[in-house]
């Protein structure tokens, strides 16, 4: 079975958030099981483009609208996966030291055309087209309705929705950049009276899958207008919870964080790492030490630090710290509180790899308030590295992280408010101090098996499902 991942992101080549983790790891476990799987995704102008050699497999032009553009298709001399990534060359479109940007139609509209013509060339073809997100939804569209890809509709194209609130919307003046289709089937493309690639996605291809079972449900009441298209599509509808690269996150071999460590040796690894945030960030060893980690926007529940950090810290009896950047009115607010509580408070505003998995090794607890959580991986990273969640019961997290209360090993709040957060920490903050029952806990998270392992083999279970042939 050969299997295309597409893709606008996959780590370590090109990381936002979680999508680059999820493609830069689901593929590898799948060949393992035995799949032929490649990733396709944007050539982008980053570090990993400018340190790496490139080869040419294809060169063609691609129609878009009344432009034509030349593209290429590259490969890397040698593997960096440890399988096969093939990147889509638009100079003019998609080589930006960005993946994404405010207005992205003609790019990954070009993107996904760029694909669908090379793949109509390839002798041998892929067994499933594997989309990931409305940057890849207009795909199932095209290889369904376009004439041009009339000769691989047979392919089944699947389409998992990582987030459904970010939907890749356009205006309808724009049609003309896809392929020429039947436009009597126009209204595919349409939701409210727009171009909606998500939607377009959802409504053609064979399976949509999301990236956990609670989520799928949450989206028949609660997914940024596409409800009721939801509901409709239940039946090809499948949650299917996110793993993690257990060889990429693991405190063993880490290589970004100051001392390794296992669930054998666990206590002097996470003093040690602990010990370097807080000489580095001016907080005291002794208090729980709290960290976020993530995109400061709404659905992270970003907006609701900056009031429980006022409210917890006047206590001083613990300690946060906050990874993060997106809202600049939420990044300003966060550092100008550093000063306000010097000694207990600290961020980083930015993105730094290296930093996260040092706060998943060195802090006592995630802290993870989120509106809209579609699987999340940062609980998963911190269970694997000992640090205990504190997590809003929503998607993912309903699904990954149990309550204390109900003989787990998190903490668990129902409602993403500032009072809710509040009164979990004062649960959390006395745990800490209950040392015996504290490493208890942390022993046994690491302990929990969230690798691909299981996740990826309900993906083959799929695509066998839909194999034709
Ligand atoms: P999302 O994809 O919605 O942002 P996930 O929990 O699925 O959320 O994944 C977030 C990923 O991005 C994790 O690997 C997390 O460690 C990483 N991440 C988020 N913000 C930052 C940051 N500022 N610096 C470093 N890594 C970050
Ligand atoms: C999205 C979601 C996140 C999920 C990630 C990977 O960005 O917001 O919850 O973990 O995709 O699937």
């Amino acid at each position: 079975m050969n299997v295309i991942h597409v893709s606008a992101e996959c780590y370590p080549i090109a990381k936002v958030g979680g999508l680059g983790d999820v493609v830069g790891s689901l593929p590898k476990y799948q060949f393992e099981a035995g799949v032929n799987t490649k990733v396709v995704m944007p050539f982008y102008d980053n570090k990993f483009t400018a340190t790496h050699k490139f080869q040419n497999v294809y060169e063609s032009n691609l129609i878009l609208g009344k432009e034509i553009y030349p593209f290429k298709i590259l490969k890397t001399k040698k593997d960096v996966l440890d399988i096969e990534v093939l990147f889509v060359d638009i100079p003019d479109l998609l080589f930006k030291d960005f993946v994404y940007s405010e207005d992205d139609t003609a790019r990954f509209t070009a993107f996904q055309i760029a694909v669908m013509d090379w793949i109509l060339t390839l002798k041998d073809k892929p067994t499933i087209i594997h989309c990931h997100d409305h940057h890849t939804g207009l795909i199932p569209f095209m290889a369904q309705e376009c004439l041009k890809y009339k000769s691989i509709n047979t392919i089944p194209v699947i389409l998992t929705i990582h987030n459904a609130q970010y939907q890749g919307w356009f205006s309808h003046d724009k049609v003309h950049y896809i392929p020429a289709f039947d436009i009597s089937h126009i209204g595919l493309l349409d939701w409210d009276g727009v171009i909606n690639p998500l939607a377009a996605g959802i409504k053609c291809s064979w399976r949509v899958t999301t990236v956990s079972p609670s989520y799928m449900e949450e989206l028949q009441e609660s997914a940024n207008g596409l409800e009721s298209l939801l509901s409709h599509e239940n039946e090809k509808c499948i949650g299917i919870l996110n793993g993690i690269d257990s060889k990429v996150w693991n405190p063993e071999t880490d290589e970004f964080i100051v001392k390794k460590y296992s669930s054998k040796n666990f206590q002097t690894g996470k003093k040690a790492n602990k010990k370097w945030l807080c000489k580095e960030f001016g907080f005291s060893v002794s208090k729980p030490l709290f960290a976020f980690i993530g995109r400061l926007v709404y659905e992270k529940g970003a907006d609701l630090l900056p009031g429980v950090l006022n409210k917890v810290l006047s206590k001083k009896d613990c300690s946060i710290l906050i990874l993060g950047s997106g809202n600049p009115q939420v990044e300003s607010e966060l550092a100008s509180l550093t000063k306000i509580h010097k000694g207990v408070y600290n961020t980083f505003i930015g993105y730094d790899e290296r930093l996260s998995h040092l706060i998943y090794a060195g802090a006592d607890f995630l802290l993870m308030p989120s509106r809209v959580e579609p699987c999340g991986l940062n609980q998963l990273y911190s269970l694997r590295y000992g640090t205990i969640p504190v997590v809003r019961s929503i998607g993912g997290l309903k699904d990954t992280v149990k309550d204390m209360e109900e003989d787990g090993f998190g903490f668990n709040h129902q409602k993403a408010t500032e009072k809710d957060i509040i009164n979990t920490l004062k649960r959390a903050i006395p745990f800490y101090k209950d040392q015996p029952a504290f490493k208890k806990t942390r022993k046994h998270i690491m302990g929990i098996d969230h690798s691909w392992k299981v996740s990826a083999q309900q993906y083959i279970d799929l695509y066998n499902s839909l194999k034709i042939g």
